[in-house]
């Protein structure tokens, strides 16, 4: 592998546009900063690495990304303590998805010193727009584009690598209400539900626009084939707290691996809460809605952290679900623990921290 430092050439920007920033009220994803890291491929190889002003890019209409959607992304935070000291959380897990679901799209890999190297480099020149406090994030969208310009319907021979980052507060406003899917499907078996490709995404837009236009802000998808299991919410995975222990689907060719679900699951471990990962349905979440022993639903997400999902509607039944906001809820207690490891605040006994060193 190539030795990367010694490549990565930087250019900083000569303005920044941090002090037109209201920090306070951020709208997720509108907001910039003021670097951006990109790597292009070509000729079968990583070419040099830069970080660069951020900036509009110019590509060819024929690029492959625009007709076929050969696309992946990832989503990452970092943090800042009350020191200065920058955390990013688990980022290896990441990294490791965005090449699985580069592979899964028939993308070449992306190096790992690569990845990890440019990230601190953007990081150091960008540091001053991660903002400490609890809340306080900067998102990192690391992605991947087809740049060939070509239309015949096979892999590109060139892309480009990117990463950029946007402060942020929280993803979802207040609760959200989420409708289950009966009809449209996000993914299937053998399909590319579990990767991170950009069109999984759009193909959620239309079904979800459909269910706010009812007042809901999610689906929650169920098996392509019957329509009976209880999978993920797009924007997160999903969790039923019934009576005192929590359950999740399990994770799958349809499933994304996220990267808080799973430091859910362990958090549960740690706080000698049960959760069980199984195949959960409908009916049976139904039934505990019913009968009162469904206490709590939330989403687990980057982007999302732990949101409280306040209802939830199956074909004309709706269930409104009181507790995942009530002061002793999983959901409160799993959220702060999460963002306590996060923001260097509580011992992080699994090593999920990952300090990056600042110049
Ligand atoms: C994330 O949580 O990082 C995601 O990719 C979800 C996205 C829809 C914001």
């Amino acid at each position: 592998m190539d030795n990367y430092t010694d490549k990565l050439s930087v250019e900083t920007s000569e303005t920044s546009k941090i002090n037109s920033v209201d920090f306070n009220n951020l709208d997720f994803g509108r907001v910039f900063t003021d670097h951006m890291f990109v790597c292009d491929y070509a000729d079968g190889k990583w070419q040099t690495p830069k970080v660069m002003p951020y900036q509009p890019m110019t590509y060819d209409p024929s690029a492959r990304v625009f007709h076929y959607g050969q696309a992946v992304f990832e989503g990452m935070k970092a943090y800042k303590d009350d020191d200065g000291k920058v955390f990013l959380f688990r980022p290896k897990q990441n990294f490791e998805r965005i090449n699985k679901s580069s592979a899964r799209l028939a993308m070449p890999a992306f190096p790992e010193n690569y990845f990890f190297e440019g990230l601190e480099a953007l990081l150091n020149l960008d540091k001053d727009w991660i903002k400490p406090g609890m809340g306080n994030s900067l998102y990192i969208r690391p992605f991947v584009i087809a740049t060939e310009p070509a239309i015949s319907a096979s892999p590109a021979n060139m892309y480009r690598f990117m990463i950029i980052c946007s402060p942020a507060q929280s993803y979802y406003n207040s609760a959200v209400r989420v409708l289950i899917a009966d009809y449209y499907s996000r993914s299937a078996n053998g399909g590319v539900g579990a990767a991170k490709a950009a069109g999984n995404y759009a193909a959620q837009f239309y079904p979800t626009a459909l269910a706010l236009e009812k007042g809901f802000q999610q689906v929650v998808w169920t098996d392509a084939s019957t329509h009976e299991f209880l999978e993920e919410a797009g924007t997160m995975n999903v969790f039923f707290r019934v009576g005192d222990k929590l359950i999740t689907a399990p994770t799958s060719d349809r499933i994304l691996d996220g990267v808080t679900r799973k430091s859910m699951i362990q958090i549960a471990e740690d706080l000698g809460v049960t959760c069980e990962v199984r195949r959960v349905t409908v009916e049976e979440i139904k039934a505990a809605a019913k009968d009162g022993s469904l206490k709590e639903v939330f989403g687990a997400g980057t982007a999302a952290v732990i949101s409280p999902i306040s209802a939830f509607q199956h074909k004309e039944e709706l269930f409104e679900i009181s507790g995942t906001d009530a002061e002793d809820s999983y959901a409160k207690l799993f959220k702060q623990t999460l963002l306590n490891i996060q923001h260097n605040l509580s011992d992080d006994k699994h090593g999920w921290r990952h300090e990056v060193k600042i110049n």
